[in-house]
């Protein structure tokens, strides 16, 4: 594996592998940001790396990649968790929550603020048809986590108005559905 004590030589390259033995190749305090999506828990094998992981077991599993997260980043640098949670036994697991928390008391970091993504695209199913005693989720959470006190903030991407809200500053990120509609023929 190549060398990056200089961060350098990882700048503007796509480098493979297993994030957290990637990440202890990184020198400290040398990156400015860091988004991440983790595997949903208990719900894909994603074939290469860590297979499923159970919502028992999340926290356990992730906190070794945030501490490298935590380490790697610059004083102020910032993280986003993109995470979703699970419903198990009836009811909604706590490991998204507990990982947050260690995330912020064990690791260091500062919650800057909670975003969702607005997913309305999941498709019906029992949650839909009120089969579960409750409705079903349309959203997933997007932490963003400050190593420091200090962080950059460019307000004239949350201005990006991607879902036609009269409200200009908002914690929603939208994926436009038309984006994705099959052009007219
Ligand atoms: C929920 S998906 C995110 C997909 C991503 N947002 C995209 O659009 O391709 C989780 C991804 O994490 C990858 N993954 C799982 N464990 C990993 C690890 N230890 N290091 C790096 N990537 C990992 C999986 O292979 C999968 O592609």
């Amino acid at each position: 594996m190549a060398n990056y004590k200089r961060i350098e030589n990882a700048v503007n390259r796509f480098i493979t592998g297993d994030c957290e033995t990637v990440m202890k190749r990184l020198p400290a305090e040398s990156v400015d940001f860091v988004l991440t999506s983790p595997p949903y828990a208990d719900k894909r094998d994603y074939g290469l790396l860590d297979g499923m992981i159970s919502p028992d077991d999340y926290v356990d599993w992730f906190m070794p990649k945030g501490k490298q997260i935590y380490r790697v980043l610059k004083e102020n640098g910032s993280f986003v968790l993109n995470i979703s949670d699970k419903v198990v036994d009836g009811f909604q697991h706590l490991y998204v929550f507990e990982l947050l928390l260690k995330l912020c008391k064990e690791t260091g970091f500062h919650l800057v603020r909670d975003y969702i993504w607005y997913n309305p695209a999941t498709p019906p199913n029992v949650y839909s048809r009120g089969g579960y005693g409750r409705t079903k989720k349309s959203h997933e959470y997007c932490f963003w986590l400050a190593k420091g006190d200090t962080w950059k903030f460019n307000l004239a991407i949350p201005l990006l108005d991607v879902n036609n809200s009269k409200q200009k500053v908002q914690g929603v990120f939208c994926i436009a559905q038309h984006s994705f509609r099959k052009p007219r023929l």
